[in-house]
């Protein structure tokens, strides 16, 4: 049987601020310029969530949209939705805070509470202009 992919897509806010701690503060804005910003900013992100796999041949679905919609609600956007990705999570407390990292981090979230036979890629969008893609 073909696989086939389906995408959910999800929103959340949050803010955050990209900074190395190692660097100094000269380097740190040099590197990261306005996102180096000391007291934060925010982006609307927008997630797509594709799930990829074989449909089961007795319902039709890759995964129910539902049960995905369910899962990125418990495992991402409570968690990430309107916080300081800086300040308020324990994924980015020594963690830079950039798309990819955000992605990777997304991935990681969600691929347990996925039927393992499935495939699973995030795309993140942090403005309409700029998405990153996690697995490449
Ligand atoms: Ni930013």
């Amino acid at each position: 049987m073909d696989k086939t992919a389906i995408v959910r897509c999800e929103h959340f806010n949050a803010a955050h601020r990209l900074h190395n701690k190692n660097w100094s503060d000269e380097k740190n804005k040099e590197i990261f310029g306005k996102c180096n910003n000391p007291n934060y900013h925010g982006h609307n992100y927008e997630l797509e969530v594709k799930v990829i796999g074989v449909c089961n041949a007795e319902i039709g679905y890759v995964i129910d949209t539902k049960i995905l919609s369910h899962i990125i609600k418990e495992k991402i956007l409570n968690r990430f939705d309107h916080k300081n990705l800086n300040l308020d999570t324990e994924e980015f407390t020594d963690l830079n805070p950039t798309a990819e990292n955000i992605a990777i981090v997304i991935y990681n979230l969600l691929k347990p509470e996925i039927d393992p036979t499935l495939d699973l890629k995030i795309k993140l969008y942090e403005t309409p202009r700029n998405y990153v893609e996690y697995p490449y």
